[in-house]
């Protein structure tokens, strides 16, 4: 057999992972990454605001100190600002050398919370988006979904989240509105996003994640 008539490897996938707080998104990509490399695959496993030195440093300036320190529209380019650089530096050398990519937290959290809950608007998003990022978008989101209180008693029960406390104080309406706009986001996106109960415990959760990555991108 040639090198010609070989079957091509399949192209390496970008997932997110996304929802409120205290929805198990980082321990269920670690889950998934485990899984996918019994699989034989390459992944990496990475994070916003953050990903990249530059997006971490960002990072700091977002998820630390006062509610208000920031104008919502700024805090959205800031979102992207570390968006940009995590995708030039970390996301897209991975997928260009085959290593499939799971990402806590995309695109959709800045237009849940800056773009809703913060008042910046669907369409200004849209616009900085398809500044920083072009037609470039995951191709599979998984939204971690449960009710807003559990969350945020979830977050509060986590350890090392101490200084990362600017977003869980928001308030209880701030996080209703996130909650509602990733579901809106999802119904607005189906063949893309897939909502998962958070609810169960994790063992559940990671199998449900399992029968949808196998279903649309593994099948
Ligand atoms: P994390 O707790 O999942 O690490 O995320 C840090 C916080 O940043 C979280 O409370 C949600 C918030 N966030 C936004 O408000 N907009 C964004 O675009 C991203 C990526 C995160």
């Amino acid at each position: 057999m040639g090198p010609r008539s070989r079957p091509l490897a399949p192209r390496a996938r970008f997932i997110t992972f996304e929802g409120g707080e205290g929805g198990g998104k980082t321990t269920q990509a670690q889950r998934l990454r485990e899984a996918l490399q019994k699989h034989g695959l390459n992944v990496l496993v990475t994070r916003e605001p953050g990903g990249a030195p530059g997006a971490e440093q960002i990072r700091k300036l977002l998820v630390a100190g006062a509610k208000d320190r920031w104008d919502p529209l700024a805090e959205a380019m800031l979102h992207f600002a570390a968006r940009c650089e995590h995708v030039a530096k970390t996301i897209r050398p991975a997928l260009a050398e085959g290593t499939w990519v799971l990402c806590d937290r995309f695109t959709d959290s800045t237009m849940a919370y800056q773009g809703y809950a913060q008042g910046v608007g669907p369409a200004q998003i849209k616009r900085i988006a398809a500044a920083a990022l072009g037609s470039f978008k995951p191709d599979l989101t998984l939204v971690l979904d449960l009710p807003v209180t559990l969350g945020l008693r979830r977050e509060a029960a986590r350890a090392g989240s101490v200084s990362e406390v600017r977003y869980s104080r928001m308030g209880l309406a701030f996080h209703r509105t996130v909650r509602s706009a990733f579901l809106e986001i999802a119904a607005g996106a189906p063949q893309r996003c897939a909502v998962v109960n958070a609810r169960p415990s994790a063992d559940t959760v990671q199998a449900n994640i399992w029968t949808i990555v196998e279903e649309r991108l593994l099948g």
